[in-house]
C-alpha cells in the first residue's frame, strides 16, 4: 500500500472524544518508554495534551497517536508517538508528522522538542536535530518510574 492509500484509509482527530485510552494504555504500557505506565496516567496525561488519534477508517479504530504537550503558544514536547504494528511502513507515521507539525496550536512555538531512542530518521525529515552540547539544556529523568511503582 503506497503512502496515498494510506492517508486515503486511515483519518487523523484531535477529538479528545474519540480517543480510545483502553487501546492506547494497552500499547503505552508495552512500549520502550514507559513500561507499565498505569492506565489513570495515561488518561490524565490525555485530558491534558493536545492528542492526534489516528484512526482505520474501515474499522473505526484507533490504530496510532501523537500526544503534544503544549501551551498553544510557546512551546511544544511530542510524545507517546506510535503506531500499532500491523499498520507500520505504509507512511502513517509520516502522515502523523505532517499533520501535527501543520497544526495551527503549533506551528508558532519557539522550541518543539521530543525524544527518541532510534527514529531520528523519522523526526529529521520534519526539521528535528540534536540539540547543541552547549549545557543549556536540563532534565530530570526517571526511566523506570511505572515499573518500579508497580514492583513496590
Ligand atoms: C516510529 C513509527 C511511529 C513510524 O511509523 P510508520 O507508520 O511505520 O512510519 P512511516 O511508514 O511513515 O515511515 C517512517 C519513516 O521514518 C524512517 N525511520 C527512521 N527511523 C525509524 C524508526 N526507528 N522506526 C520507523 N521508521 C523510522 C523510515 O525509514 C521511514 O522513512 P522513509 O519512508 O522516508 O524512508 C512506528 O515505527 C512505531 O510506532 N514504532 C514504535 C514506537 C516508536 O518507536 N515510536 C517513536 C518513539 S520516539
Amino acid at each position: 500500500m503506497s503512502s496515498t492509500d494510506a492517508a486515503n484509509d486511515y483519518e487523523l482527530s484531535t477529538d479528545p472524544a474519540r480517543l480510545d485510552i483502553t487501546a492506547m494504555h494497552a500499547y503505552l504500557t508495552r512500549s520502550y518508554w514507559s513500561p507499565g505506565i498505569p492506565f489513570d496516567t495515561v488518561e490524565r496525561a490525555a485530558r491534558h495534551s493536545l492528542c492526534f488519534g489516528l484512526y482505520e477508517k474501515a474499522t473505526g479504530r484507533q490504530v496510532g497517536l501523537t500526544r503534544v504537550v503544549t501551551d498553544h503558544a510557546t512551546f511544544a514536547y511530542l510524545c507517546d508517538v506510535y503506531v500499532l504494528e500491523a499498520h507500520r511502513g505504509r507512511g502513517l507515521g509520516k502522515l502523523m508528522m505532517r499533520t501535527v507539525m501543520a497544526h495551527p496550536a503549533l506551528t508558532g512555538a519557539r522550541r518543539t522538542m521530543l525524544g527518541t531512542r532510534d527514529a531520528h530518521g523519522l523526526y529529521s525529515q520534519f526539521g528535528f536535530g540534536a540539540p547543541p552540547n552547549d549545557g543549556v539544556l536540563m532534565q530530570i529523568l526517571r526511566p523506570d518510574m511505572y515499573r518500579i511503582a508497580a514492583t513496590a
